[in-house]
């Protein structure tokens, strides 16, 4: 199997729960670039937001992922906009497997309000906003979501059928 498993796709995907998941099942080791980067910041991602700005975080996701392609055996899940800029997509296909997990503007909106996790980008929006915010991003980040070594349906997904796909890939 590859070295690095990375899981992309949109905010509230599923990527962190799945991602824990499937290293368990996998014997690999899970990291959460969010939580990578905000501990190497010691602060949270809404305050390096607010405190440094959206750039700088890109920038800081670059350089994690960076140290995450010298190491071996992880499945790591990516923050939602890291594939999007500075060619981290083309980066992670040539370090591992990327697996987007797919799912419908609604379906997102709906997760995303039921998450407890603070997202700055969304932060503030009411329900038709955040609607407006998915379908209108989603259409942006596809081009590069698209481009992973497979896609899979976010819905009922499970890490059994991850496991099988990373076997006989
Ligand atoms: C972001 C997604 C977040 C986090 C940051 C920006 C994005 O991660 O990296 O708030 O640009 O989509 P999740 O995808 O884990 O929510």
């Amino acid at each position: 199997m590859e070295a690095r498993i990375f899981l992309i796709g949109f905010m509230g995907s599923g990527k962190s729960t799945q991602g824990a998941k499937l290293a368990r099942r996998i014997g690999y080791r899970y990291v959460d670039m969010d939580q990578l980067i905000a501990e190497t910041a010691e602060m949270s991602i809404p305050s390096i937001f607010n405190e440094h700005g959206e750039e700088v975080f890109r920038k800081w996701e670059h350089d994690i992922l960076q140290e995450l392609f010298l190491r071996d055996k992880l499945v790591i899940a990516t923050g939602g906009g890291a594939p999007c800029h500075s060619h981290l997509m083309d980066l992670m296909n040539a370090h591992g497997i990327t697996l987007y997990i797919k799912l419908s503007p609604e379906s997102l909106r709906d997760r995303l309000i039921r998450s407890r996790t603070e997202r700055p980008l969304i932060k503030g929006k009411s329900e038709s906003e955040l609607l407006e915010f998915i379908s209108t991003l989603l259409l942006k980040r596809e081009v590069f979501y698209k481009r992973a070594t497979h896609i899979v349906d976010g819905i009922n997904l499970q890490t059994e059928a991850l496991a099988r796909l990373l076997q006989d890939s």
